[in-house]
């Protein structure tokens, strides 16, 4: 296995609540004809929340982990939205067309991913990650979320 997936399959599927996720498209403020993606979509809920509040953004998805991808799916079927997920490594992918990246990795795989959005990310492309930063990109704006009766931050970037 390569670097890169070696890192990758430190991250485990942790779902973000769904609350949250619907935060996360409204703190992200689309216009509602963008290009959304999810690196590490997990089940698909960031992005069916994302088609439920902007049914004309085109979703798609990122899963490496093949039982993950086939529950996402089935949530995707069930939810009647038009997401496509697909079955693969999210660092091995072209994100060029992106105009709005979601997060939820760990912070090896958000160093690793910071180096290819500098690569890769248009001048003005919005990524959001809940509770995890880039290292050397400053975030443009920040809000806690409430979570079992603590706080966890989104952290919004501009490219
Ligand atoms: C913490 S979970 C978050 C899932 C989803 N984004 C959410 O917020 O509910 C991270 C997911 O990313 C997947 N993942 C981690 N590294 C990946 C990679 N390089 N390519 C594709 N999927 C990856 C894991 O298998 C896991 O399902």
């Amino acid at each position: 296995m390569t670097a890169l997936g070696n890192l990758a399959v430190r991250v485990p599927f942790v779902p973000t609540a769904r609350r949250i996720a619907e935060e996360m498209v409204r703190f992200a403020k689309l216009k509602g004809n963008e290009t959304v993606y999810d690196l590490g979509a997990g089940d698909g809920r960031i992005l069916i929340a994302t088609k439920r509040l902007h049914p004309h953004v085109r979703a798609i998805g990122w899963e490496f982990v093949p039982t993950v991808w086939l529950l996402g799916k089935l949530r995707i079927w069930w939810s009647g939205q038009d997401v496509s997920l697909r079955l693969g490594n999210a660092l091995s992918q072209d994100v060029r067309d992106a105009d709005c990246i979601f997060l939820y990795l760990f912070p090896e795989a958000m160093a690793l991913l910071e180096t290819k959005c500098d690569r890769e990310l248009k001048p003005g492309t919005k990524v959001l990650s809940y509770v995890f930063r880039f290292p050397n990109h400053q975030p443009f704006a920040q809000q806690e979320v409430p979570w079992m009766g603590k706080t966890r931050k989104l952290w919004l970037y501009e490219w």
